[in-house]
C-alpha cells in the first residue's frame, strides 16, 4: 500500500486521467475493479470542453501505443463532483463503504477560474465530511448492494444535488480524505495553447492558488500532472519552483492548531510542509505523427492515396537507394518534399489534425527517464517536504514488466491510459499479472 498524503492507494496502480475515465459508468467500473487502488477522472474544465470530430484517438498496430488529439472532457467539473459524491457514498459490490480514493483532474485557463474550481472541490469534500460526521453519530444501517444505486446518477432522489440527508452507509474513514486534486498543465493538444508546464514560471499563479487552498486546509492532497521533459535542467527547474512553496511549520504550533495534522511515516509531526503531494509523470508526448497505415481502423487502407511527393520513400520499408548526383545537381537543388495538408481527402494520417499526443510503449523510455530524473532529484533534496513527494509513473505501463520498470525508476504508484483504452478495465488484471 502506498500513502500519498491522505490517499491510501492499494494496489498502487491507477488509471491515468484519460478519455476512458470520462463517463460515470467508466468511473464506476474503474472504481469497482479490485485491481485499481484509486481512480483518476478525465481532466475537467469549469464548464466542459467543446469536443468535435477532430478530437479522437488511434492505436498503433506494431505496439501498444496510441496517438490522440483530445482536449479535455466535455463534462463540466460540477458533473464530475456529482459523480465523485455518488462513488464515495455508494456501497461497494460487497456492501462495504467505499475506501478507494478518487483524484479529480482539473485545468483552467486562468488562476481565478482555477480558484473557483478548487473551492467547488472543497465544498464537495466538506459535504462528504458532513455526511460522515452525521453517519458516525447517527443510526444508519448499510443497505445491501442491490439496494444501492450503481447505475448512472440521473435526477433520482439519491442524486448528489438532491441529497441533503445523511448517506445510507456508514463510512469507516472520512470520505473527504479520499478526494484528491490533480492539476493537468500538460495537455499537448490545445490549439494555440502550448502546455504551460513547459514554461514552468507560467504555472506559478496556478500553483499559488493550489498552495493557498492547501495551507487553509492541509488535508487536501494535490498532484501535478507534468509533460515529458527532454533535458535535465527542466527537472531541476520544476523541483526548484515546487520547493518555493514549502513552509516551515513549528511542530508545537502545528499540533495545537490542527486536528488534521499530517504525520510523517514514523508518526512524527512534520517540520516542513509542501502543498504538492505527488508528481504524475508523464502526460503524452506532443506533436507526434502516425500515418494511417500504422494504426488500426486506419483511414488509408481503403483509399487510393499515394502520398504525393512526400510518400515515395515511405511506401516501402526498404531503404532508399543512394542517389547518385546528376551532373546538374551541383548547380540546381532538388525541391524539398511537400508534406500533405491534414485536410486533404482521403487523409494519409491516423488523426484528423495529423499531429497528436503519443502514449503507450513508444513513449515508455522517455516516461521512465522523467520518473527517474525526478525521483533522483526529490530523494537528494535537503527539504524533508520535498523528499516526501511521491511519483505516479505513467507512460507505456502496458505489462507487469513495464510497471516493474516504472517502480524501479522511482514511481510509488503506476498508471496507464493506452492499455486501458485497448483492453478496457481488464488492463488492470493484465498489470496484476492475470492476463
Ligand atoms: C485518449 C487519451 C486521452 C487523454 N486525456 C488526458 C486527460 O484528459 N488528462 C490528462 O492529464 N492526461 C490525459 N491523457 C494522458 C494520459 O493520462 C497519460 O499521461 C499518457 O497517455 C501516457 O500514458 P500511457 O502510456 O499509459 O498512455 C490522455 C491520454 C490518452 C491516450
Amino acid at each position: 500500500m502506498v500513502r500519498i498524503h491522505t490517499l491510501h492507494i492499494e494496489p498502487p496502480v491507477v488509471n491515468a486521467s484519460c478519455a476512458w475515465a470520462s463517463e460515470y459508468e467508466q468511473l464506476r467500473e474503474l472504481y469497482d475493479s479490485p485491481h485499481t487502488g484509486a481512480v483518476v477522472t478525465r481532466t475537467a474544465t469549469f464548464n466542459g470542453y467543446s469536443e468535435d470530430a477532430t478530437n479522437t484517438v488511434a492505436f498503433a498496430k506494431s505496439s501498444v501505443s496510441s496517438v490522440n488529439s483530445y482536449g479535455y472532457s466535455p463534462h463540466s467539473l460540477s458533473k464530475y463532483l456529482e459523480w465523485v459524491y455518488t462513488l464515495l457514498t455508494t456501497p461497494m459490490l460487497d456492501g462495504s463503504p467505499p475506501t478507494k480514493p478518487v483524484i479529480v483532474s482539473i485545468t483552467a485557463s486562468t488562476p481565478t477560474v482555477l480558484a473557483e474550481m478548487v473551492e467547488n472541490i472543497q465544498t464537495l469534500r466538506k459535504k462528504l465530511r458532513a455526511s460522515y460526521s452525521a453517519s458516525t453519530y447517527g443510526d444508519f444501517a448499510p443497505p445491501t448492494p442491490s439496494q444501492a444505486r450503481r447505475t448512472s446518477p440521473g435526477a433520482s432522489p439519491a442524486s448528489p444535488t438532491h441529497t441533503h440527508t445523511a448517506p445510507a452507509i456508514v463510512p469507516t474513514i472520512d470520505p473527504a480524505t479520499l478526494v484528491g486534486i490533480e492539476l493537468n498543465t500538460s495537455c499537448p493538444n490545445i490549439k494555440d495553447a502550448p502546455p504551460p508546464s513547459y514554461t514552468f514560471p507560467f504555472l506559478l499563479p496556478y500553483l499559488d492558488v493550489l498552495s493557498s487552498a492547501f495551507y487553509s486546509d492541509p488535508s487536501l492532497t494535490i498532484g501535478l500532472k507534468l509533460p515529458p521533459y527532454l533535458y535535465s535542467t527542466r527537472f531541476a527547474e520544476v523541483v526548484r519552483f515546487v520547493h518555493t512553496y514549502t513552509r516551515e511549520i513549528r511542530p508545537a504550533a502545528f499540533v495545537k492548531g490542527s486536528q488534521q495534522q499530517p504525520l510523517d511515516s514514523d508518526g512524527q509531526a512534520m517540520r516542513s510542509l509542501n502543498p504538492f503531494a505527488y508528481l504524475a509523470c508523464t502526460n503524452t508526448l506532443g506533436n507526434c505523427l502516425f500515418f494511417g497505415e500504422q494504426v488500426f481502423n486506419d483511414r488509408l487502407e481503403s483509399s487510393t492515396y499515394t502520398g504525393g511527393s512526400a510518400s515515395t520513400d515511405m511506401d516501402t520499408d526498404e531503404p532508399a537507394p543512394p542517389r547518385t548526383p546528376s551532373p546538374s545537381s551541383s548547380t540546381s537543388s532538388t525541391p524539398p518534399p511537400a508534406p500533405p495538408s491534414p485536410t486533404i481527402t482521403p487523409s494519409p494520417f491516423a488523426l484528423p489534425p495529423a499531429l497528436g499526443g503519443l502514449g503507450g510503449d513508444s513513449m515508455h523510455p522517455i516516461a521512465l527517464g522523467n520518473v527517474y530524473s525526478f525521483a533522483r532529484l526529490l530523494a537528494a533534496h535537503p527539504d524533508h517536504a520535498i523528499r516526501r513527494i511521491r511519483i505516479i509513473g505513467i507512460g507505456g505501463v502496458t505489462s507487469p514488466a513495464a510497471a516493474a520498470r516504472m517502480r524501479a525508476a522511482g514511481a510509488s504508484v503506476v498508471g496507464c491510459a493506452t492499455l486501458l483504452g485497448r483492453e478496457g478495465v481488464r488492463a488492470f488484471e493484465i498489470l496484476a499479472g492475470q492476463p
